[in-house]
């Protein structure tokens, strides 16, 4: 891991439309990112439009009971043929009501047959790839990606051995919000918690951030810090006590976030992406445990949703201080930023740019 300081990358590429373009190219269009999870399907013969930008799709289980994932976009003048989630066999374009299978294929398109040169086995939804993680859909819109397992690494592996069976959760709410920021402005800011003792005084009673144990491999950047003395005790935003006795925060390359709390099983995975070069959309989904106390969850949301409009205003400021463009970069600190460092080295990589 990087532990030197160094100059950050340079701030125009928090706010040029170039950069953008370029990581849209290079980064967004052929990455595994969440897509939602399997609760959202009905059965064979159901689909669901995954909420997950920039690059829409559609995850669809066939009657046979195969798992596909197809770009959302019809192929006749670009409309979103899915939207919301149906137990249905075939998903109909809204627009001029092309029907394709759930297999991607063309199946129907009304007044094509007068057109002598249309070949509806060339016009089928674009297909993606497709994984799973226990209940998580993962979809990437390269379809000759590498396999999502390949690319978790040991992800699923240091979620278990810090004590948290996914496959104990079910899916509790999905939480939507957008930041005025650049999306690496609010990845950056979830990469360090030298920030928390300042600006989440609630967090800072839960978690131990004097103890923090930063990991990078592969394509995660990891947080972890053991439960707080005051929550352990029952004085902090959430009581502590629980199976979980530390928390874990990752990022897995380049935007889902991956957290735990200490205490009773839980989670809120989500990603963020782009919506323009100076905002960003996101969702946080959040798991629990059945049966998992109705207070402590109401306590849990109340903290991180505390925590999230803290983040907000600081990500805000500096989207507008990095855009008055007097400045031309800031610095990396070694050791408590080396995370950022890291993704800055992985942005440099994707983007074949020199940071
Ligand atoms: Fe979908 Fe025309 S854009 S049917």
């Amino acid at each position: 891991m990087t532990s030197l300081g160094r100059p950050t990358v340079p701030w125009s590429w928090y706010s040029d439309p170039a950069i953008l373009s370029l990581e849209m190219e290079r980064i967004f269009r052929r990455s595994w990112q969440y897509a939602g999870h399997l609760g959202e399907l009905q059965g064979p013969g159901s689909y669901f439009a995954s909420e997950t930008g920039p690059v829409p799709i559609v995850i669809t289980l066939d009657p046979d009971g195969e798992l596909r994932a197809f770009v959302n976009v019809c192929r006749h003048r670009g409309a979103i043929v899915a939207t919301d989630a149906h137990r249905r066999r075939t998903i109909q374009c809204p627009y001029h009501a092309w029907t394709y299978g759930l297999d991607g294929r063309l199946r129907a398109a009304p007044r094509a047959d007068q057109d002598p040169a249309f070949d509806p086995s060339r016009m089928g939804l674009m297909p993606a790839s497709v994984g799973t993680w226990g209940p998580f859909v993962f979809a990437n819109p390269d379809a000759d990606a590498e396999p999502l397992s390949e690319v978790l690494g040991d992800l699923p592996a240091v979620v278990a051995a810090h004590g948290l069976d996914i496959d104990s959760l079910s899916f509790y709410r999905r939480v939507p919000y957008k930041v005025n920021a650049n999306w690496k402005i609010a990845v950056e800011n979830y990469l360090e918690c030298i920030h928390c003792p300042v600006n989440h005084p609630g967090l800072v009673e839960v978690i131990d951030e004097r103890k923090i144990e930063l990991q990078a491999v592969g394509l995660r950047a990891s947080q972890f810090f053991p439960a707080h003395p005051r929550s352990l005790e029952g004085r902090g935003p959430i009581d502590a006590h629980g199976e979980l006795r530390s928390a874990q925060f990752h990022l897995w390359y380049p935007t889902l976030k991956f957290n735990v709390f200490p205490g009773h099983a839980n989670l809120s995975i989500g990603p963020l992406w782009p919506t323009s070069p100076v905002a960003c959309a996101a969702y946080l989904d959040y798991w629990f445990a059945d049966g998992a106390d109705q207070r402590w969850i109401d306590d849990l949301i109340v903290l991180d949703t505390q925590i999230g409009a803290e983040d907000t205003a600081l990500v805000e400021a500096a989207q507008r201080g990095t855009s008055s463009g007097m400045v031309e970069r800031g610095w990396v600190l070694g050791g408590s930023e080396t995370l950022i460092g890291c993704f800055q080295d992985y942005l440099g990589e994707r983007l074949s740019l020199d940071t």
